[in-house]
């Protein structure tokens, strides 16, 4: 086994002070962001933008097929998509740091195990995939082939030019502040297997000598058209992104298509059973039939009570106009008394 990795220092941009318009764009962008509560700016690429990928697979391999000193084992590079989902996912945390699951089972790739990383960051209006990636090549100044030896970091230059890394996957994250830079992106590369400090990171030599007898020169570098097939992890994503994207596995699906079909069996048997027991409408009205039985009996009282009041004020009327005939200002008197408050 190789040395333990340890994982290097960030190569970052100088922070240049920005200028009024970038600043008000980017305050624009930060209210964005604050509508959607997250998302990628609409000018930065997704990371699984075809010419995104296209542009840092070929700038990978262009720099790796040009070493200095020629190499002769390099691997050709081609995109991975769990790669490029564990740098969308830590980047999104927008912190210095490197991914803290590079070396746990599962966590950071399906398959591989101990992951190689090279982040850059600066400022937005800086930023090309082509302009961070050969940053960490300008560390090969700072590296002795001769010795082996780095006169200080130069962790980006031996993962990029790693002889045995044939997967790599990048994203990159807009972020409000990185460290010290404000309006910050954050661009990852990730690489399967990843490369460490332990040892020179190629042998030198004539370019494709040293490939093993199954692989193909291209580029200079070493293919395979199995080692290279591209394979897309439809259903993995890393399980500590937050927040989690929403992704329904086969087994999701599973549920989702039995609920359905449960559904759907339940209304057929509602419908069955109605159609071949008519009767069972019966209950129904068996269950509604009290509740009309009291309501009616109030119904009746109370128009009886009306029919009731109607013959009383009949007669009153009647006795009223037999009365008025006979002596009208005795009633007048009478109503007047009683519209008096009782003292
Ligand atoms: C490695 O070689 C370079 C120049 O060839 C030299 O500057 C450096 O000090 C050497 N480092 C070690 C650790 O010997």
């Amino acid at each position: 086994m190789e040395a333990p990795r340890p994982f290097a220092r960030e190569w970052c941009a100088q922070s240049l002070p920005l200028t009024r318009g970038s600043l008000l764009k980017l305050r624009v962008w930060e209210l964005w962001l604050l509508l959607l509560d997250f998302g990628l700016n609409a000018e930065l690429p997704h990371e699984e933008d075809v010419h995104f990928i296209n542009e840092y697979v070929n700038v990978h391999n262009e720099l790796r097929g040009n070493v200095l000193p020629r190499g002769s084992n390099l691997r050709f590079m081609t995109w991975d998509v769990a790669l490029s989902r564990t740098a969308r996912a830590w980047g999104k945390k927008c912190v210095f740091e490197h991914n803290n699951h590079l070396e746990e089972l599962n966590m950071a790739h399906p398959k591989f195990n101990g992951i190689g990383e090279n982040i850059w960051v600066g400022p937005e209006n800086e930023f090309t995939a082509s302009i961070a990636i050969r940053s960490w090549y300008e560390e090969r100044k700072k590296y002795h082939f001769e010795n082996d030896s780095c006169s200080s970091d130069c962790s980006n230059y031996k993962q990029l030019v790693w002889d045995t890394s044939y997967k790599v996957g990048c994203a990159v994250t807009s972020c409000t502040r990185v460290g010290r830079i404000k309006y910050a992106v954050i661009f990852i590369c990730n690489y399967a297997p990843g490369g460490s400090l332990s040892r020179r990171p190629y042998k030198p030599g004539i370019t494709c000598a040293r490939c093993s007898k199954y692989d193909r020169c291209t580029d200079f570098l070493c293919s395979n058209a199995d080692r290279d097939q591209s394979v897309y992890y439809r259903f993995w994503y890393p399980r500590w992104e937050v927040p989690r994207p929403i992704v329904c596995d086969p087994l999701c699906l599973f549920i989702f298509f039995l609920r359905m079909l449960c559904f759907s069996i339940c209304i057929i048997v509602v419908l069955i059973i109605q159609s071949r027991f008519p009767n069972i409408l019966l209950e129904e009205e068996m269950i509604f039939a009290p509740e009309v039985t009291e309501v009616e009996p109030e119904k009746l009282q109370e128009e009886d009570r009306e029919k009731v009041e109607e013959v009383e004020e009949e007669e009153g009327d009647n006795k009223k106009e037999e009365g008025e005939e006979e002596n009208g200002e005795e009633e007048g008197v009478e109503e007047e008394s009683l519209d008096l408050p009782p003292s």
